[in-house]
């Protein structure tokens, strides 16, 4: 199994990838889940063009020669020294043969050389939706699971990606973590670092401009702040 990362000077790297959202990604996730290619590109234009500060975002995608496997769709956020996995999807001819858990383990090691690119010791978190029911079907927490994610006991909303789509909030928000130094415990996450984890995924991934001012946005902020702790269900 080989990566590539896709890169908007590697017109190769493009076709792959346009072939990974047509073959993969739009049977994978749902309409209102997806973001059309174009969105997925811009994402990318922004970021290698340092619109987003040290801020990154990133398309890998694994072959066999040139038969597509499956890859992932993952952002790096500075303040919180936090990665995302947006999207981990496996082609369904290669389904349970573990594509997915390597491209898991690709995406944990490049998310740690990040981090320690930007003077952090390793990767303080990473985190994922996690879609309860796909395409009509049953949830993938057996997926996250696996790789000991734990599941945030705040309602998460996933905002309308564009104005075609409509609001998600049918999934819920998973974080992992193997850094010591994380605020992050066996029982809970601290508040602002969430809070600033949802607001980077918000603004420099569903690419709203106002995320203060975003309604679904204040209502998981209203909820974390009145809590005491956001601990794990
Ligand atoms: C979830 C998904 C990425 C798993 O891909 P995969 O390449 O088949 O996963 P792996 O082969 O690495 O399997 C990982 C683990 O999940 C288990 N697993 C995979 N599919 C499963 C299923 N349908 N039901 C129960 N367990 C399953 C595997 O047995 C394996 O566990 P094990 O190592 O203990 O045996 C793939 O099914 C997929 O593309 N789903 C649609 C998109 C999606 O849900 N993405 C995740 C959210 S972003």
């Amino acid at each position: 199994m080989k990566y590539i990362e896709v890169s908007l000077d590697d017109v190769h790297s493009l076709d792959i990838f346009k072939r990974f959202y047509e073959e993969v990604l739009e049977s994978s996730f749902d309409k209102n889940e997806l973001e059309t290619y174009d969105q997925l590109l811009d994402n990318l234009r922004k970021s290698e063009e340092g619109k987003h500060g040290l801020n990154s975002y990133h398309i890998i995608i694994s072959l066999d020669d040139e038969f597509l496997l499956g890859g992932a769709i993952y952002d790096y956020f500075i303040d919180t020294n936090s990665g995302i996995i947006e999207y981990i999807a496996t082609n369904n001819k290669v389904k349970k043969k573990s594509v997915a858990s390597q491209t898991f383990q690709m995406v944990n090691k490049l998310l740690n050389e990040e981090a320690r690119d930007n003077g952090f010791e390793r990767i303080s978190y990473i985190t994922c939706e996690l879609e309860k029911e796909i395409n009509g079907k049953q949830s993938n927490h057996y997926f996250w699971e696996k790789f000991g994610f734990k599941t945030l006991n705040f309602h998460y909303i996933q905002p309308p990606l564009d104005d075609t789509k409509e609001v998600v909030d049918i999934m819920n928000f998973g974080i992992i973590t193997k850094a010591p130094f994380a605020t992050y415990n066996k029982e809970y996450i601290d508040k602002e670092e969430l809070k600033s984890i949802l607001h980077d995924y918000y603004h420099y991934t569903m690419r709203i401009e106002d995320v203060e001012n975003c309604e679904y946005y204040i209502k998981m902020c209203r909820e974390i702040d009145s809590k005491d702790q956001i601990g794990f269900i």
